[in-house]
């Protein structure tokens, strides 16, 4: 089980083991100086709070930590709740910053008895700040759950845990809990999914939920409400769920006041790669990247940092000063994503590393679309040509590839992977033009800094 050490001033890693993948633990780090919600102060982590006072996530030290659950009213608890949202400004926190607000009033206008499903699913390899979350602090993840399910009558709250990870039992520790405490008017189940790369995906969630592959659907309508059967579906991250809990509590301006105006609120920030203290922190949006990747300890002077995951962007050393928000970082090319940044060491080849990623993202293809399937080996293919500096074509290739790739899949699964290496070409087009010209990578055949693909 993690260990979560919240302070600033003690960033040392846990001692107990266990934790994220690769043995990280969860931490507290700047606050960005917006101040914090009553009961938090300045500079302490809101999500990781009660983990950091009581050392446990339990249900007794939970509602003695954070209080009871301020129930939706019977009547108009939706609406309610979608002004709550609004409010504070609350964005998903699963990978691509969608107002939650704007998604509970499309579920609200489709009509039947919805489900909730809690994607925990993580299927990013860099992640740890889902399972972290739901060891650490699972009332508050499941308070958000419970919020929606009530204020839209939901019938069912189903968690999605992948089946290689040990959160299952997190989750139903604190489910017996709960269920032993009060009567919900739903039914909380845990699923335990496989634990692939794309099937966190929304839609491949549900159709595995539906009886189906755990494999991303074909969807004309982006914008229609996912369906369980006839039930219509609220997908929402984990961590998503858990804020909502807090903004329940603390209230909007509470939320507000700390974070960013663009991006209000802490959000969980995975760090790894060549770092003293890689683990997951908990960072008031907004917070410079430099300071972020700095708590962590860099072991070497910083080279680049990926932002977002294996499906996000590189940011070049000199962009440190940017505030973590999805807004500035997509002012510098990058991506907060799934909440991950990995630290490059100056001496490391971005693009070796980027082919590391893109083999992988290859193998994690749902094997569905033909530009997915085809496409993505031939990327890894070019871009390992590229490395070698043994084909001058290869970038050229490499630049038509992506684009025969991009928009073209049923899922958003390539076009991560097209944006990535994008961002490889121009972060580090020095190299690019050097192996074009024929000089080899000298760091070829090292061992990665990627988390979960160490070998060559
Ligand atoms: C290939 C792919 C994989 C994804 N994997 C995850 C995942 O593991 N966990 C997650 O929460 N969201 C994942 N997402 C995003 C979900 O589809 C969905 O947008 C998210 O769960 C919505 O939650 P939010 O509104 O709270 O952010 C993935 C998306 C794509 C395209
Ligand atoms: S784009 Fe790739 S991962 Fe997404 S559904 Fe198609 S084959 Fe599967």
């Amino acid at each position: 089980m993690p260990s979560a050490t919240l302070d600033p001033t003690r960033p040392e890693p846990p001692s107990d083991g266990g934790g994220a993948r690769g043995g990280t633990g969860a931490r507290a780090a700047p606050d960005g100086g917006r101040g914090a919600p009553p009961r938090h102060g300045a500079g302490r982590a809101r999500l990781l709070s009660c983990w950091h006072a009581q050392r446990s996530g339990a249900l007794a030290a939970h509602l003695d930590h954070h209080g009871p659950l301020p129930l939706p009213p019977a009547q108009g608890g939706a609406a309610r709740l979608g002004t709550l949202m609004e409010a504070a400004g609350l964005a998903g926190r699963g990978g691509a910053s969608f107002p939650s607000a704007r998604k509970l009033a499309a579920l609200r206008s489709a009509g039947g008895r919805p489900s909730v499903v809690v994607n925990a699913m993580e299927g990013e390899p860099a992640s740890d700040k889902d399972r972290t979350l739901l060891w650490c602090a699972p009332h508050l993840v499941l308070d958000g759950a419970e919020l929606v399910a009530r204020a839209l009558g939901a019938g069912r709250v189903v968690v999605c845990v992948p089946d290689d990870s040990d959160v299952d039992r997190a989750v139903a520790a604190a489910a017996a809990e709960r269920a032993g405490a009060w009567r919900a008017p739903f039914a909380l189940e845990v699923a335990t999914l496989p634990g692939r790369y794309v099937a966190g995906e929304e839609s491949a969630l549900v159709s595995h939920l539906s009886g189906g592959p755990s494999a991303p659907a074909w969807r004309p309508d982006k914008g229609a409400p996912l369906r369980i059967g006839r039930s219509p579906a609220l997908v929402h991250n984990a961590e998503t769920l858990a804020q909502l809990a807090l903004i329940a509590r603390y209230g909007p301006e509470a939320f507000r006041a700390a974070g960013h105006p663009d991006a209000p609120g802490t959000t969980l920030v995975t760090v790894s790669g060549a770092v003293a203290h890689p683990g997951v922190l908990e960072v008031a949006s907004g917070t410079p990247l430099g300071d972020i990747v700095a708590c962590a300890r860099p072991v070497d002077a910083v080279g680049a940092v990926l932002t977002g995951g294996f499906g996000g962007a590189w940011v070049p050393a000199t962009a440190m000063g940017t505030p973590y928000t999805p807004q500035a970082l997509a002012g510098v090319g990058g991506v907060a994503g799934a909440g991950v940044l990995v630290v490059l060491p100056a001496r490391a080849c971005g693009l070796a590393e980027t082919a590391r990623i893109a083999r992988y993202m290859a193998g994690e293809s749902a094997g569905q679309c033909g530009p997915c399937v085809f496409g993505l080996p031939a990327v890894a293919d070019d871009l390992d040509e590229l490395v070698a500096g043994t084909s001058p074509a290869a970038a050229a290739r490499l630049a038509s590839r992506l684009r025969s790739v991009d928009g073209r899949g049923a899922c958003r699964h390539p076009d991560g992977v097209t944006r990535l290496v994008r961002s490889a070409l121009g972060v580090f087009a020095a190299d690019a033009e050097a192996h074009r010209r024929g000089r080899p990578c000298p760091q070829r055949g090292a061992p990665s800094v990627l988390p979960g693909l160490g070998a060559p």
